[in-house]
């Protein structure tokens, strides 16, 4: 059997309302992406993965849909899409849409008609208890974005569930018009002709539909209901029946599902072809590393556990299943801050994270700006942030914990989703020549060094290394399919490992520090073939120099 096409594909993730503001309202549109396909196709990149643009309060910037099945008029109108399918299909990209499907809006229209009340999940206060008194919810599960997880609705005397914000009530997926109405959704975007789907959250679909409590903690209002939602009974039931009604006998497409808290166990009967779920997953465990049991602390990364968790999810999933690769997205903050040095070293730092990503066995996904190594944004006051995940986490740390602001927002600024979503910086032009107008969030004055233009004219520059790093992906074929040996697992400094398929053998190695460190591993590499560098200088005495990556390639016996 050949080799899906999308192993050997890379994905680069556009966050529209950040990406390129056409008409100067401030807001990202898709004929602003539409007059940017060429610089991604310049980049290489097979697949555009479009945050979602579909009608919606905006609540959650846009992941509360009100409308599946039209574009949200701040994006543009669906003649606008058709265009951006086809220029985007013209220059040999791909296009996918985020598929959120574990809640809507509450203003979609589903959820304001009376006779699909079990589309969503209505439930009587706790027994014995006065309905919309505190204490009464039906179950004492918390919301991810603060407060409990179920909302009251005075006029018919219940609770809605939401696991995420008000606004977003989940759907029942127990119930099979829910399902199929989504199901023809997907198929009416497929026949339009998008390439698959990121699929948000798509291990929560399935509930215990008990809605059993869940364990509380010692001070805590609200108890993790994670246990009854996460991976849930029918979790792989119901992925399995999307695949077999929407996407079997279509050619050609991509799925990835959005699965927090995934197992490598798990993750390995999702993406079993045999099974027919989906074909790839996004894991948690690399990007939850820095989480420390106090959430307003700052845990610095250790590298042998990250090498712990990428080398478990290789192993798992050699055989049978797939990895994406990913250090960012719209959710997190960027990477270049977060585990590399964002100031002397960026450059150096942003090339070294890219290459120890992009050669793991796995489908790398490129989020917008990380290919000009862009930064975390230095707000300091909260009036500058609009996730409304950082924003609730504030009010609740300062307001309901008494926890002290600066501490807040020292966290926030580390960690927080906005450091993501800050605009795309084109060029050194106001706003970073991304709107004209007023940006929905404020540019990161960084953008008069870091922008596009200048990376592109910079043959030495982060957005040059990837160009790199996804040719190599596109010509070698060990980097697609060759095996995975971690190298040096207890060493707290350098990562490298060894990939290698037939008489192909690639060596890659970074490193993690702004002091050289030495690699034993090196030693037989002295006269290979020195594939991509970050430095420009050769490394010697099997000494790297500070942030510096390397791939080397030999030939060996078979
Ligand atoms: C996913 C999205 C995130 C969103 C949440 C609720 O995690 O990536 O941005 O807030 O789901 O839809």
């Amino acid at each position: 059997m050949t080799d899906p096409w999308w192993k050997s594909a890379v994905v680069y993730q556009i966050y529209p309302r950040s990406f390129a503001d056409s008409d100067g309202d401030g807001m990202g549109d898709l004929r602003g992406i539409i007059q940017h396909l060429d610089y991604l196709a310049e980049l290489g990149v097979d697949v555009l993965w479009l945050s979602p643009v579909y009608p919606s309060p905006q609540d959650d910037n846009g992941y509360d849909i009100s409308d599946y099945q039209d574009i949200d008029p701040l994006f543009g109108t669906l003649a606008d899409f058709d265009e951006l399918l086809t220029e985007a299909h013209a220059r040999s990209m791909k296009l996918i849409m985020d598929l959120v499907v574990n809640h809507s809006s509450d203003e979609h229209a589903w959820f304001r008609d009376p006779a699909k009340r079990d589309w969503y999940w209505w439930r009587p206060a706790r027994d014995g208890m006065e309905p919309g008194t505190p204490g009464a919810e039906p179950n004492n599960w918390g919301s991810v974005f603060g407060g409990s997880a179920w909302e009251y609705d005075p006029a018919t005397g219940e609770y809605f569930l939401h696991l995420f914000s008000r606004k977003q009530p989940d759907l029942n997926w127990e119930n099979p018009e829910v399902r199929e109405a989504v199901y023809e959704m997907m198929r009416w975007w497929l026949d339009r002709g998008v390439d698959g789907f990121r699929m948000d959250v798509i291990d929560h679909i399935s509930k215990d539909p008990a809605l059993p409590d869940g364990v509380l903690s010692v001070g805590q209002s609200y108890a993790n209901g994670a246990p009854h939602y996460l991976n849930g009974p029918r979790n792989h039931e119901f992925l399995h029946e999307m695949h077999e009604k929407v996407f079997a006998g279509r050619d050609a497409l991509l799925t990835v599902g959005e699965m927090p808290g995934v197992t490598v166990d798990e993750a390995k009967l999702y993406t079993d072809p045999a099974r027919g779920e989906v074909d790839m997953v996004f894991q948690f465990d690399h990007v939850w590393i820095d989480r420390g049991a106090d959430p307003w602390q700052l845990v610095p990364l250790k590298l042998t556990a990250l090498k712990a968790i990428f080398g478990r999810w290789q192993a798992g999933l050699a055989e049978v299943g797939w990895n994406s690769l990913y250090w960012n997205n719209h959710d997190q903050p960027r990477v270049v801050s977060r585990f590399g040095d964002d100031g002397d070293f960026r450059v150096e730092s942003a090339k070294m994270l890219g290459t120890v990503l992009h050669l793991h066995r796995g489908t790398p996904y490129v989020y917008q700006g990380e290919e000009l190594g862009m930064t975390n944004a230095p707000w300091d006051t909260i009036e500058d942030f609009r996730d409304i995940e950082a924003l609730g986490q504030y009010a609740q740390a300062v307001e309901k914990e008494g926890r002290r602001p600066d501490e807040v927002l020292t966290v926030l600024r580390a960690r927080g989703r906005d450091n993501a979503r800050t605009p795309m910086q084109w060029d050194s032009s106001p706003q970073a020549g991304f709107t004209t107008g007023t940006p929905w969030l404020r540019v990161n004055p960084s953008f008069s060094e870091i922008n596009a233009a200048a990376a592109v004219a910079d043959p030495d520059s982060v957005y040059h290394h990837y160009r790199k790093l996804i040719d190599l992906r596109h010509t070698e074929p060990a980097v697609v399919s060759g095996d995975f040996t971690m190298l040096a697992p207890h060493d707290e400094q350098v990562y490298a490992y060894t990939r290698r398929l037939g008489a192909t053998e690639l060596l890659v190695a970074g490193n993690f520090g702004a002091t050289p460190a030495a690699l034993d591993d090196l030693a037989g590499w002295d006269d290979a073939e020195l594939v991509l560098d970050n430095t420009g200088q050769a490394p010697s005495d099997r000494i790297l120099g500070p942030w510096q990556a390397v791939v080397y390639r030999r030939t060996v016996s078979p």
